[in-house]
């Protein structure tokens, strides 16, 4: 265990909770009182400690700026129907942050002190946590290079950091996608497998000139044949073709999503029948138009369970079920919730209560 006294907190005396709307919460624009911030330097993670948030002062030649040494999570903190606060599966956040770290040669930070860390942080922010259906705080821990060093190489030096927002829905409206098969965002032996920041800053222009067409994300497709779905932009997807769930198998270039191994975990439990293969986009065509694809949706933390609502392909757009009337992404939905914030037994142990 790492000793809770090595983490110093400054607590703020001006807490911004005021301006927390529960009604209104946009995603990602509202950060809480607070930020957690370590060091590794001399080969040892040092200088624990809670401040109000703040601006961070970085040199110029910061080796993060200049090459993206840097990855990051994403999870979330909910209230449970005794008002206490509860976090959806932070251990295993804390795991898939090494897997990307040693990838990007970031050292591995101790899961115990991203536990601690995550502990007290969201102990102390604890009134930033909202309890309206829909909302939660959502946390970004992160790591990134600190040298002062323009030439390349691995960095010797690194901070780790948490900040967290109250956010309400990422996608407010079903998401309208774009196959695409033009750009990639990942290939063999890359990093798409881990959530590395310059993974998401390389996808901004195949996404935005998708916009520019009225889609509001991509569905991106193996680099060297474009034949075969990976994941969408913020999030794995999923297909429910006949009565099967049919999602892509993780691997080197597909993120190993939280949600993505939580629906699946629960589908299965509920003698579903369950497939993580290759999916060729010939097939979720043909699917579309012969009317057996029942449901899209992509699944993760911010994304929750988004339902897709149109995808295009080439020049057609292919409009899919209603998504108010479909089965499988309600239930799971709602099943989740349930979960997450406390309101059914959890039989799996994902929760962790602060
Ligand atoms: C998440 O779902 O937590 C993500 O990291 C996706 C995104 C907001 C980049």
């Amino acid at each position: 265990m790492i000793d809770t006294q090595t983490i110093r907190i400054e607590a703020t005396e001006n807490s911004r909770i005021s301006e927390l709307d529960e009604n209104n919460i946009p995603f990602g624009k509202l950060y809480s009182d607070h930020m957690f911030t370590a060091d590794y330097i001399d080969g040892e993670w040092q200088d624990l400690k809670i401040t109000p948030y703040q601006n961070i002062s970085i040199s110029p030649a910061n080796t993060t700026l200049h090459y993206a040494i840097t990855v990051f999570e994403g999870l979330k903190a909910y209230r449970n129907p005794e008002g206490e606060v509860i976090i959806f599966r932070p251990q295993a956040n804390a795991k898939r942050l090494n897997v990307s770290g040693e990838r990007m040669c970031i050292p591995e930070l101790p899961e115990e002190l991203f536990m601690e860390a995550l502990t007290e942080l969201i102990k102390l922010d604890s009134s930033w946590v909202p309890s309206k259906p829909g909302t939660a705080l959502y946390i970004r821990p992160f790591i990134f290079g600190t040298d002062e060093y323009i030439g390349i190489r691995p960095s010797d030096n690194f901070r780790f950091m948490i900040i967290t927002c109250p956010v309400g829905a990422y996608y407010t409206q079903p998401v309208n996608v774009k196959i695409e098969t033009e750009f990639s965002r990942a290939f063999e032996g890359g990093t798409g497998f881990a959530k590395a920041g310059g993974n998401y800053g390389a996808s901004l222009y195949p996404a935005k000139l998708a916009q520019e067409k009225g889609f509001h994300q991509l569905i991106w497709t193996d680099s060297k044949t474009h034949e075969y779905i990976e994941e969408s932009g913020t999030m794995n997807v999923m297909f429910i073709v006949g009565d099967t769930l049919l999602t892509a198998p993780t691997s080197g270039t597909i993120l190993d999503g939280i949600t993505r191994n939580s629906v699946l975990t629960i589908a299965r439990d509920w003698g579903m029948k369950v497939e993580e293969r290759r999916i060729s986009v010939k097939e979720i065509i043909e699917a579309a138009k012969d009317g057996s694809l029942k449901e899209v949706f992509g699944v993760g933390t911010a994304a929750t369970i988004a339902p897709i609502g149109k995808i295009g392909f080439q020049d057609e757009v292919y409009e899919l079920s209603d998504p108010a009337e479909r089965e499988f992404s309600i239930k799971i939905l709602k099943e989740l919730n349930d979960i997450r914030t406390g309101a059914v037994e959890d039989k799996y142990g994902w929760t962790y209560k602060v």
